[in-house]
Order: C-alpha cells, then structure tokens, then sequence
C-alpha cells in the first residue's frame, strides 16, 4: 500500500515541543512534506536556529516516521528556522520594525560582566545563522567598541540620512560610545544621551534582524528606567554574580523590568567558578549556585553560568569574544548554550506576547 502524507503528518504528531507543549504538526513547523515512493522527506522549520534541542528534534522526527511506517525506507529531514517576531507596543512598531526579538542585557550591580555577556551572546546566536545586531546603549561606559574591536566611526548614507551599523564579526553594530566624546562629564550626559539614543533607533539604517541584543548601563536608577521605556524590548536577560550583594541587585533588576512590563527571559551567572591553571583545582570564588537559587525562588529560568577565565577577559580586551578567538574552548561552549537557552525562552515570550501563552515548564 502506498505510503501517505496524512500517514506521515500523524507519525510526526508524535514529535512534542517541550517548551509550547504541542505537537510539532499543530505549531506548523513541519513544511515541503514529500512522499515519493517508499522515501519521505521534509523540512522542520523551529523558531530559532540557535535552539538547543535542534538535533533531538531531528532524531525524535525521523525515528518517529521509521516507528509507525515500517515501509519507509529513507527519511530525510532538513532543520530549518524562521525567527518569529514578537509583538509590540506602538512604540517598538515606529522605531524599529525590522527587528524581530530585542533582548536587553542588563544588571542590578556593576561589572558583573554585561558587556561581555552581550558580546558574546550576540556572536553565538550569530554564529547559528541568525541575523543579530548589537546596540550599546551603556550612558556610563559604553565598552562594545573595545570589545569587538570597532575603531571607525560609522557612515552616514547620504540618501536616507541615516547611520549605518559597523559590520563586525557577523554582527550589526552601533554604540554610544561612536557618538559621544569619551571625556564628557557623564552629568551632562544625560539629556543628550536620551535624545542620542532615540536616534540610534529611528535614525540608523538598521537591516533586517532575527534578534537585537541591548547592552544596558548597570543599576536600576531612573535613567534605567527611562531606558527601559525608551528602547523597545522583547524581554530582558539579568547577569548576575553568584555572590549575595549582587543577587540583591539582581533582584532590583527584575523588578525594574516588572514594572514596565517587559518579560524576564532568565537569569545568567556568570564569573560562576574558577579554575586554578597552575593546579586545575576548582574555587568556587563568588560562592556559585547562587544565581541559579534566586532564579527558582523567584520564578524565572536559569539561562546558564559562564566560569571565571582569564580567556574571557583577554578576548575582549582584544576585540574579538571568546566565542570566536577561542570557539573550541570549554567556556565558549557554555557562551552557546545560554544563546540556546536565550532563544528558546525568546520564542516563548514572543510566542506569549501574540497571545498564544506556552505553559512553562
Ligand atoms: N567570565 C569571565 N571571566 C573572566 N573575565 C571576565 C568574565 N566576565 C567578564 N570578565 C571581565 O570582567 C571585566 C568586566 O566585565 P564587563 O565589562 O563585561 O562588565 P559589565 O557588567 O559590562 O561592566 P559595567 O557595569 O562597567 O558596564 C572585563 O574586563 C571582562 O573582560
Ligand atoms: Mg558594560
């Protein structure tokens, strides 16, 4: 008997997605369905290339088929991933549209390592396929030029009157730190900070972007908030160090975001433990867990921890994270997959903010 695309589509139904808890038919990821003969193929379209159970998805599809039709010989399954936007306020919709998720990457505390967390987030999620921009919105030090190692000053086009992103390391970049002079007092920063960064939105030729990173200025003051307001954001991503004085400000950090609304993706911690290089032991310096514990205690995921290594630092100092200069090492990887875990709790708040509320698991 021949083999049918209805028998097909039921054997997929099998497939669940942990995060939507529905079948991988019912989202509508399954597409260019072909029957020929005893061979069977399709593309599994996820809504984000940077997911981290890609691959499971690919197995748990293919055996899913195999199981229920024995007659099939080959499967071919392509892995495939169209970033769906999320839903804005009005405000989002007029300063920049093309931009699909935008993810600020903010802090209660200081030099927690933000800065090195966007960067490196950012590349990831690129390196994935994704098309991802970087906006260093930091009033107090923006540090994305030293960190990618942007010294140019970006152009203008004459057409549309609008700034064009420095292209750097597969990311679409603009900081703050292009426009400002360096030695202006931050006092009278300010004002002319708030109007800047409006420009940064409305008056750059941003392209097409999957996801925007924003790298926010560290603490939960009034110019946070006004920040928060100002650049529209799909969710926000709280760094941390495991340390008490810093989970204390995290906290003020989430509730920040509560306030305006805007959806926490999780928590990182990062700067988790360290490993000695001379004897390979293990110290937990800031006390590590900690993030993890205020993210249950509080309700919101756990995205990751990132080890204290001098690799991390000298990267950035050297204009090039850690994911790209040293993309085999034991902390890229773990770079990655908090990119994993930040896409996948990305699409559930998008998914969310449309309506169509994903149970958390
Ligand atoms: N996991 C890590 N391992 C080693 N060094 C790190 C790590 N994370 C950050 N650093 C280093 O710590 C310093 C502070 O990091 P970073 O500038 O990213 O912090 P920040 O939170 O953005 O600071 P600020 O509040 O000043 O904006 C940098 O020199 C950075 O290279
Ligand atoms: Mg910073």
């Amino acid at each position: 008997m021949a083999i049918t695309e209805a028998q097909v589509l039921d054997a997929l139904r099998t497939v669940i997605d942990p995060d939507f808890h529905r079948d991988i038919v019912d989202l509508g990821f399954v597409k260019d369905l072909r029957v020929e003969g005893d061979a069977v193929s399709f593309r599994i379209v996820l809504t984000t290339p940077a997911c981290p159970v890609k691959e499971r998805f690919q197995r748990q599809a293919e055996e899913a088929v195999r199981a229920a039709l024995p007659a099939v010989k080959s499967v071919t399954v392509q892995m495939d991933a169209q970033v769906a936007a999320a839903s804005r306020a009005p405000l989002f919709e007029n300063l920049i549209p093309q931009v699909k998720i935008s993810i600020a990457v903010a802090s209660g505390k200081g030099g927690v390592g933000k800065s090195t967390v966007a960067a490196n987030l950012a590349a990831a999620l690129a390196q994935t396929g994704a098309k991802v921009g970087l906006l260093d919105a930091d009033i107090y030090g923006p540090s994305m030029g030293l960190m990618l190692g942007v010294t140019e000053k970006p152009k203008i086009d004459d057409e549309q009157k609008k700034m064009i992103p420095i292209k750097v390391h597969g990311l679409e970049v603009i900081s703050l730190g292009f426009l400002l002079d360096p030695d202006m007092p931050v006092i009278w920063r300010g004002p002319m900070v708030m109007k800047a960064l409006e420009q940064l939105l409305k008056d750059v030729a941003w392209p097409e972007l999957d996801y925007m990173v924003v790298d926010l200025p560290p603490g939960t003051g009034d110019a946070q908030l006004t920040l928060t307001q100002k650049v529209p954001l799909s969710g926000a991503v709280i760094v941390t160090t495991p340390n008490e004085v810093a989970l204390i400000d995290a906290r003020k950090g989430l509730a920040m975001f509560q306030k305006v609304n805007v959806p926490i993706l999780g928590i990182v911690e990062n700067m988790s433990w360290f490993v000695c290089p001379h004897c390979g032991g293990v110290s937990d310096i800031f006390s590590r867990g900690g993030g993890a514990r205020t993210a249950q205690q509080i309700g919101v995921p756990f995205l990751g921890e990132i080890p204290l290594d001098p690799s991390v630092r000298m990267a950035g100092d050297g204009g090039r994270p850690v994911v790209l200069a040293a993309p085999e090492s034991s902390v890229a990887q773990a770079f990655r997959e908090l990119a994993g875990h930040v896409a996948q709790q990305a699409s559930i708040a998008a998914a969310a903010s449309h309506g169509a509320e994903p149970e958390q698991a």
